[in-house]
């Protein structure tokens, strides 16, 4: 894996020999471990240069717009799989057998419940409280829940907990969307899958069950598969720095969580509906793209841009089809917001601002708007993105947990106060 090598000169003092590390696919790699023998040290604020794991569940191409889980391509997985079989794959490595998945299916199903003291968890936040806010805390609080499956050095018991958080999200974030309606929280039905089984427990009331589209059903298995996984990103990047501390999966996953959170992350899914209220009119979009271009403002156009797709996010383009398939299914053919949106998309493919700095719509932009289509209301969004991520991030930490790694401590560049004496 490494027979090449890198030299580092550095003045007044002996090169420093580097290995280069080779990947199956993408760039090479220099190792810099070796690096702080020499009392040196790399810089590099938003890891733009560095490999933070070695990992083997997924693999972005970024130029090329390439997007594998476990070597298959999301768009594959979208058309051909399901999120269930998906999350087995991530999870595991390879995908199920007739039998395997049969087995997790099932063992999902029977974690589907959450504790019921858990409800009473709810109680203590606000009806208005961001939907987000309350995942931070009820999904951490699983770990005051569920002692039997802490011991992350168990593989069983990593085990259990990932099958626990996998299962358990979706009853979680329904729970929290009841709550802010102030109506009764609904069990999940185990002799739905799981995409149905979430617009259940979201859209029904005890007082009247109706039955789930297939349609909207199969549209939201596919937002689950295509957020299922993004490799290191900075809601990922934080699960394995908190695991890397020893922290319990519940907490480490509360931690990613609260990363996603933020707009220039899962947060772009609400921001995007927000900018395009906020926008209210086509005769308001040069305005807005003005803004967006002005270096002196930092409005940002959401749902545009990404760190490592400098060409088209293919999670993107399965949206786009998922969202004609869903407004077809609707009826929605006159939406002002959509209408809105497809006009700042078509402006925005064309200004050289846009397109010289390889700015194309992510999987956001259009994750929102099938969302609201479905009729979940935008605070729950990135809720929603949390919920189909949990697999990803729970599958990067019981990688990590299953070979030898280092509690992850980032250095720093000092540029305060040399020491000084405190004379008073
Ligand atoms: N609107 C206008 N200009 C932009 C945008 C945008 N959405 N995104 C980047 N730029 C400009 C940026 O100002 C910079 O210009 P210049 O070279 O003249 O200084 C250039 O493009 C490069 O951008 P950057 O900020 O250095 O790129 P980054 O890799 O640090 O940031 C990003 C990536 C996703 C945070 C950023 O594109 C952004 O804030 N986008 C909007 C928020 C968004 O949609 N986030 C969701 C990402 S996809 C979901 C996920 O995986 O989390």
């Amino acid at each position: 894996m490494a027979d090449k090598k890198a030299q580092l000169i550095i003045e007044g003092a002996a090169p420093v020999e580097l290995p280069i590390l080779t990947g199956t696919v993408g760039p090479d790699v220099i190792d810099v471990r070796s690096l702080t023998a020499t009392g040196r040290f790399t810089f590099d604020p938003g890891f733009m240069s560095t490999a933070s794991c070695e990992s083997k569940i997924t693999y972005i191409d970024g130029d090329q717009g390439i997007l594998l889980h476990r070597g298959y391509p999301i768009e594959q997985l979208a058309e051909q799989s399901d999120y269930l079989e998906t999350c087995y794959l991530l999870l595991n490595g390879e995908l199920p057998t007739a039998e395997e998945k049969a087995r997790f299916v099932s063992t999902i199903k029977n974690h589907t419940m959450v504790h019921e003291q858990l409800k009473t968890f709810f109680n203590g936040f606000r009806r208005d409280a961001h939907p987000m806010a309350i995942m931070c805390g009820v999904v951490g609080a699983l770990s005051a829940f569920y002692h039997d499956s802490l011991d992350i050095k168990n593989p069983h018991h990593r085990e259990v907990s990932a099958m626990r958080l996998v299962a358990k999200m979706p009853t979680l974030a329904a729970m929290t969307y009841k709550y802010s309606m102030g109506q009764p929280m609904m069990y999940p039905r185990n002799d739905l899958n799981y995409a149905e089984n979430f617009l259940h427990m979201m859209f029904n009331t005890p007082c009247e069950i109706k039955p789930i589209s297939p349609v909207l059903a199969k549209a939201m298995d596919k937002i689950f598969i295509l957020h299922a996984d993004h490799e290191q990103n900075a809601s990922t990047s934080t699960v394995r720095l908190a695991g890397s501390s020893g922290a319990n999966p519940f907490a480490c996953i509360a931690a990613g969580i609260a990363a996603l959170w933020g707009p220039a992350h899962g947060g772009a899914n609400e921001a995007v509906l927000a900018m395009l209220d906020e926008i209210g009119d086509v005769s308001n979009i040069d305005a807005f793209i003005a803004k967006a271009k002005d270096k002196d403002d930092p409005f940002k156009l959401m749902g545009f841009g990404h760190r490592v797709y400098k060409n088209r996010d293919p999670r993107a383009t399965v949206m786009k089809q998922t969202c004609d398939e869903v407004l077809k299914e609707l009826g929605i053919t006159d939406d002002p917001q959509l209408e809105l949106a497809m006009r700042l998309e078509e402006i925005a493919l064309t200004d050289p601002y846009f397109i010289e700095r390889s700015l194309y719509p992510n999987v956001d932009f259009y994750s929102g708007i099938i969302l609201k289509a479905i009729g979940i209301p935008t605070s729950m969004f990135t809720v929603i993105f949390a919920l189909a991520r949990t697999v990803g991030w729970i599958s990067h930490w019981k990688e990590m947990l299953s070979s030898p790694y280092k509690i992850g401590r980032p250095r720093q560049l000092y540029t305060g106060y040399p020491q000084r004496d405190l004379k008073k």
